[in-house]
């Protein structure tokens, strides 16, 4: 199984560096992820390379046209239909780790990274089939959001994690956030880490890693709790 993603930006240097380390990386050189990114004004209507224009009604800002990413995604989607074809905006539904869990499993997915005041309201109704948000505040562009979406999934794709950094025990993936983790030295600057850490004990270190996971999400996210006590 393998995900691949296309990704269409105006500014595609933004998107250069976040999949070039780290897991994201191991996963596209295991051949388990492909990530491409394409320039929005190779679709351009004119010679000037033009994608954006006024809004209609007036108003400050410009608004990416209709044609430039018809074109595109009409041409990108020619050889083989996409999943999902996924906008991102502050007004789309926040991105969770359930929704990342169920994209991951995807094979061919179409990002769509807006600028400017987004983009017309016609590509949304006719192309778009999931609007995604990353949080309750405006970024400029949609690449930073793409880049997290592509990170949080890349790293679910089954076989890109081994046992030992298995996503089985990442914060949220049983609605809990991760319990606190230590490493050498037992004694720094005359903070000690938990005794049961060093027990030995595999059973009394997992009810102490249960039991601090559901102190921390009562503390920090007792919503996360609701409906499950
Ligand atoms: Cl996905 N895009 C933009 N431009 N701003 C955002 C966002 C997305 N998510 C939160 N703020």
């Amino acid at each position: 199984m393998s995900l691949n993603i296309d990704i269409l930006s105006v500014l595609p240097e933004l998107l250069e560096s976040p999949f070039n380390h780290s897991i994201i990386r191991r996963a596209k050189e295991k051949g388990l992820l492909e990530i491409k990114t394409h320039h929005l004004r190779k679709w351009a209507v004119n010679e000037y390379g033009q994608i954006d224009d006024y809004q209609y009604g007036g108003g400050a800002g410009m608004v990416m046209m209709p044609e430039p990413l018809a074109a595109a995604i009409d041409s990108l989607s020619a050889p083989k239909p996409y999943d999902e074809i996924i906008y991102f905006t502050p007004d789309g539904t926040t991105l969770d780790q359930r929704m990342a869990n169920r994209l991951s499993l995807k094979s061919h997915l179409l990002l769509i990274c807006g600028h400017y005041k987004g983009i017309d309201q016609r590509i949304r109704d006719r192309y778009v089939t999931m609007e995604i948000s990353i949080g309750d505040y405006v970024l400029s562009g949609g690449e930073l959001a793409a880049a997290i979406l592509v990170d949080a999934i890349g790293r679910l794709i089954p076989g890109v994690l081994n046992d030992e950094t298995s996503a089985l025990f990442d914060s949220f993936q049983d609605n809990l956030l991760a319990p606190p983790v230590y490493t050498r030295p037992a004694d720094w600057r005359g903070e000690k880490v938990p005794d049961v850490l060093l027990s030995g004990d595999p059973r009394k270190i997992e009810d102490w890693r249960n039991e601090q996971s559901l102190q921390r999400t009562r503390q920090r996210r007792p919503d996360l709790l609701e409906g499950e006590e």
